[in-house]
């Protein structure tokens, strides 16, 4: 049966420029849509822009332009990496936007009306380029680190709102234990519960010193605090509060997906919001990890901010896509590297995959005027290769609802390597040189089968190689019209239909 799925990306701050970074969480989510797509199910994707708060008033201040210019200006570069990347979020959201302006007075009206806001005076430290208030804890651990690497902190004086965080802790604790798939990986939900059993502090959710954001609702001298404003997003773009049909269709989002930087926003503060506002908890938050460059930390000082945009210039977007997921585990840290994209093109793409459509699609040509021959009986071993196939469409579904990318991947891969073991084991070249045809045909189908099913799995992960390879075999319907049952059934590949080998689909680079 077909349910609806709502997965969601942090909204980029349009203070910065894209970089591979952002283009990660993007691509990560748009393979979570693509393939529940794939299984089937209703997706809505969501992503967007994040664009009030200090740091940017700041920074439109010292270009003198307004924050609303910095803001179109720069939202432009984020919205047009949706067509780079080939993703297909379903909306893009703007906080800037009336729709969200709404959504975010309601939810703090809710929350007052719960008894959980109250005026009083913030007196502490602030991180501006991270919109953070800085705890005591947190102001010890930055004062021990070398004076070169502290964020730079301001102290704040000022009125403010208090959201009542610290009622919160225990509920928190409680939900994380009944609900321990609620942060993942595993390891991070251990850093959260410690951080929450560590006491939560009462949270300021107001400013006053500034004017860019949205006014707190009866009382225009405040504006609401960027993450509050910021983490509302989910909410507006299914809807809320005045599509009732959509949010409830949407909401709570299955999962959001975040990195590992952002995780206390999102597995501590916005569930406390939605607790005290009655709202569901979304079902799942993900915490990625984060990318060095050539073993460095990205950073605009140093100059080695990788565009994504450059990347999808020299290597394409599948590529980008593919190298991303593959090269790390889901959840931990990575290097990004020239070298390391293209050893996994040489190795896996070109050798592995690009080599078994081509000789394939190359044989067919050959030995049968390109047309996809009718099968006899099945052997042993043609039946092994079915088997296989079968057995890695179960082995992904299952590491795909993990979000393990990699695993999946790599049982892909690994049956690659299968069938193009087979390819070389049955030798269909010494099959034509006996003039075996009837054999021939039933190797050379059994192998346009498992490309048909490798195809349809890698779709998600590489949708123009998947519509090219799609293409290639002649088949007749568009490959997204296809769905992962459809690749359960052994023989989506036709007899009859005229294939084309075509260029190589992924050339090999030089290191
Ligand atoms: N605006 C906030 C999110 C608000 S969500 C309600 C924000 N924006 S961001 O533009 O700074 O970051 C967007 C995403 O990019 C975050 O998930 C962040 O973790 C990710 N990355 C930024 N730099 C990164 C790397 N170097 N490596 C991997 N991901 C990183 O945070």
């Amino acid at each position: 049966m077909s349910k609806s799925f709502y997965v969601t990306t942090p909204i980029y701050y349009v203070n910065d420029v894209p970089h591979i970074g952002h283009a990660y969480t993007t691509i990560a989510a748009d393979v979570i849509a693509r393939f529940n797509r794939l299984q089937g199910n209703k997706v809505f994707f969501l992503t967007g822009t994040d664009e009030h708060g200090q740091k940017i008033e700041r920074t439109a201040e010292s270009n003198g332009e307004k924050p609303i210019e910095l803001a179109d200006r720069v939202v432009k570069r984020f919205q047009n990496l949706s067509d780079a990347l080939n993703i297909t979020n379903d909306d893009f959201i703007r906080t800037t936007e009336k729709r969200h302006k709404s959504a975010v007075e309601e939810i703090f009206r809710r929350i007052e009306e719960s008894g959980d806001i109250y005026l009083s005076e913030y007196e502490g430290w602030y991180d501006v380029r991270n919109e953070a208030f800085i705890t005591e804890t947190q102001y010890e651990e930055i004062m021990s680190l070398p004076e070169e690497k502290r964020p730079t902190i301001e102290k704040v004086k000022e009125e403010s709102y208090f959201f009542r965080l610290s009622k919160y802790q225990d509920p928190l604790l409680e939900y994380y234990k009944e609900h321990p798939e609620f942060v993942q990986p595993n390891y991070r939900l251990n850093e959260v519960t410690r951080f929450v059993e560590g006491g939560l502090k009462d949270l300021s959710v107001s400013r006053t010193t500034f004017t860019w954001g949205i006014p707190v609702p009866d009382n225009s001298n405040h504006v609401i605090y960027v993450w509050f404003d910021a983490l509302t997003n989910y909410l507006t773009g299914v809807g809320f509060p005045s599509d009732e049909r959509m949010f409830n269709e949407n909401w709570p989002a299955d999962v959001h997906l975040v990195g590992k930087d952002i995780l206390r926003f999102h597995a501590v503060y916005w569930p406390a919001f939605l607790m005290s506002a009655g709202l569901p908890l979304p079902k799942k938050v993900f915490a990625h990890g984060w990318w060095t460059v050539e073993g460095e930390k990205m950073s605009k000082s140093v100059g080695n901010v990788v565009d994504p945009y450059q990347v999808v210039e020299e290597f394409g977007a599948d590529v980008f896509r593919y190298f991303l997921l593959r090269e790390i585990p889901f959840g931990q840290d990575g290097d990004f590297s020239k070298n390391a994209i293209i050893a996994r093109v040489n190795g896996e793409l070109a050798n592995g995959l690009g080599n078994l459509v081509s000789r394939t699609l190359g044989m067919i040509e050959k030995y049968f005027d390109a047309v996809v021959p009718e099968p006899g009986g099945l052997e042993v071993e043609d039946e092994s290769v079915r088997d296989k196939a079968l057995s890695t469409i179960e082995l992904v579904e299952n590491e795909m609802n993990e979000i393990a990318f990699h695993k999946a991947l790599v049982s892909l891969w690994d049956f690659i390597g299968d069938v193009n073991k087979y390819v070389d084991e049955s030798a269909p070249w010494t099959l034509a040189k006996e003039k075996n045809e009837e054999r021939l045909g039933t190797v050379l189908w059994t192998i346009v089968q498992a490309i048909g099913v490798v195809t349809i799995l890698i779709y998600p992960f590489m949708p123009e190689s998947a519509e090219k390879i799609w293409e290639r075999l002649g088949c007749p319907q568009p490959i997204n019209s296809k769905l992962l049952s459809d690749a359960k059934e052994w023989g989506i590949v036709k007899p009859g239909q005229t294939v084309k080998k075509g260029q190589s689909l992924f050339p090999r680079f030089e290191k």
